[in-house]
């Protein structure tokens, strides 16, 4: 294995990236191709978001990964945490169609009563979401090995909003158990004849899942929080049909945006950090001109925006 570890740091050879953003606080970059919209703004921010989503269709699927309130990103006190949470799910609830779905990454602080889910989990008992499905990610890396049970969990809840369409997910892990019989039609069958797949179901545990690291393709520099591919187009197969409309307000290194291209799904969303909106931006560029879907050990900035620029 070779001795290298991630950097998550822009390099430093670089000129300053917020010189070379797009997007100021409240600009919307619009995809030439009419597909996709990102934007740079605080989702709190209620005429930002009416703004974002203005006349496109209604998202029927949410997929947000906020901050989780740990010490990697700036922490504030839980109460005031939450109180943006529900500023942000409130936001949601106005612009999804009346049939969607909510995917919302979640953090748990093991020093810290595993804040700050169980308070968000109250905080949603209180909105009209309905609870649907808690599902774990296994990471593979993962910290605190020697003197805990290493911490490799990812949450990912998932609410809905009225009656929205779920299409069943298939993982790549072969189906071997075999010997489970029920009789059908008078005719007794063994569990591999009734099934739909060669594969096993997506359940709420993954752990078919790869972590994101340097050496794979879609590894993004400079985006610490980059989940996989692989999750976010499970969710999206699940949860969403071709050219519906999916809304992500914590878009960082584009992960949602990239994904609806590849499943042909439009993608509405946004960060505060110009300099995540136009990472996001030049993702999306850089998948269309080359075929790849990050730059692995080269860099977001190392080239120039594709041109034109529409803003
Ligand atoms: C955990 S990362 C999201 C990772 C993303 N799912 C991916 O795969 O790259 C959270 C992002 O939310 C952004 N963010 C934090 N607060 C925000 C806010 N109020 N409005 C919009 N974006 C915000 C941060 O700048 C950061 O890029």
């Amino acid at each position: 294995m070779e001795a290298r570890t991630r950097s998550d740091h822009i390099p430093h050879d670089l000129s300053d990236p917020l010189q070379q953003c797009r997007l100021r606080p409240v600009q919307i970059w619009h995809d030439p191709d009419g597909r996709h919209v990102v934007g740079c703004g605080d989702c709190c921010d209620v005429r930002f978001i009416e703004s974002l989503v203005k006349s496109r269709s209604a998202p029927v699927l949410a997929i947000h990964d906020p901050p989780y309130n740990v010490a990697m990103f700036k922490r504030k006190p839980v109460s005031e945490y939450i109180e943006s949470c529900l500023q942000w799910v409130a936001n949601t609830e106005a612009v999804l169609g009346p049939d969607a779905s909510m995917y919302i990454w979640m953090g748990a602080d093991q020093k810290n009563h595993f804040q700050p889910l169980p308070q968000f989990l109250a905080m949603m008992a209180e909105t009209t979401f309905a609870s649907r499905s808690f599902i774990t990610m296994r990471n593979q890396r993962g910290y605190g090995t020697q003197k805990n049970w290493m911490a490799v969990r990812q949450e990912l809840l998932l609410y809905t909003k009225g009656k929205p369409d779920f299409l069943v997910q298939y993982t790549d892990i072969p189906r071997i158990l075999r010997g489970y019989y029920k009789e059908i039609g008078g005719k007794q069958t063994e569990n591999s004849e009734r099934s739909h797949s060669d594969t096993i179901r997506a359940g709420n545990v993954w752990v078919d899942i790869q972590q994101v690291f340097y050496r794979m393709e879609e590894n993004v520099e400079g985006c610490p929080a980059q989940k996989p591919l692989k999750a976010t187009e499970r969710i999206i197969l699940a949860s969403s049909h071709e050219g519906d409309t999916v809304v992500d307000f914590f878009s960082h290194s584009g992960t949602t945006l990239l994904a609806c291209e590849r499943t042909g799904r439009r993608c509405i969303t946004c960060d505060i950090d110009p300099v995540f909106a136009e990472i996001t931006i030049r993702r999306l560029e850089h998948y269309r001109k080359t075929g790849k879907t990050g730059w692995q050990r080269g860099h977001p900035f190392e080239t120039k925006p594709s041109e034109p620029v529409q803003i």
